[in-house]
């Protein structure tokens, strides 16, 4: 496994939406998604237009020196945001870097939320079954606040809520 490198977070713009698609397809991330089809490129480019047009959206392309490795998505409401994000899983599977990055990803995610972002809370969702996810999300400090059920293409389907507030973050990351 390579090194854990600095990721940094920078605004998404016009120029990224194309290799977003690449990313949200592949076969593992939607797996892990609420949907899981093909995104066709009229679709990612009418959500595209959607997000651009929302300021609660901020999207963020996490990125490794200049390499863009994963998207951030923050949804702001009541102070705080709703969390996603995914990375470029191809890209760092041919560089053995999967697995630093995504916790790079998340250390830089929770530094711009709770520094720069001035949320008081990140929350997220993800499927139960995607415990990996979980399990790291805990290790973060976050704590699971609910459970419920959706269906995905069909299937019922467990989804965890979970979330970290600013105040906790602090406690276990001091200024
Ligand atoms: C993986 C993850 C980002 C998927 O999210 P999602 O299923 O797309 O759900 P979101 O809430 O972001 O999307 C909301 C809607 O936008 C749609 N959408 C999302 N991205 C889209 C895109 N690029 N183009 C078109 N539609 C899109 C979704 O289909 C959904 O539509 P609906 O509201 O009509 O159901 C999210 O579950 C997550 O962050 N999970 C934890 C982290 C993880 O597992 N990441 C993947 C591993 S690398």
């Amino acid at each position: 496994m390579s090194a854990v490198p600095t990721i940094e977070l920078r605004p998404a713009q016009d120029a990224d939406r194309d290799m977003i698609l690449g990313w949200r397809n592949h076969a593992a991330v939607r797996q892990a998604s609420f949907t899981t089809h093909v995104i066709a490129v009229d679709e990612h480019a009418a959500w595209w237009s959607r997000v651009a047009a929302d300021d609660a959206r901020q999207v963020r392309i996490a990125c490794d020196g200049e390499t863009p490795v994963g998207v951030v998505i923050f949804t702001e409401r009541d102070g705080g945001a709703d969390w996603s994000f995914y990375l470029d899983v191809d890209g760092l599977e041919a560089r053995r870097a999967l697995l630093p990055t995504w916790i790079a990803t998340e250390v830089a995610t929770l530094d711009h939320a709770f520094g720069p972002a001035g949320y008081t809370e990140l929350r997220g969702e993800a499927l139960a079954r995607n415990s990996a996810v979980v399990r790291l999300h805990e290790r973060f400090g976050f704590t699971v606040t609910g459970e419920y059920q959706r269906e995905v293409d069909g299937e019922p389907e467990t989804v965890r809520r979970y979330s970290l507030t600013a105040a906790a973050y602090r406690k276990e990351v001091p200024a």
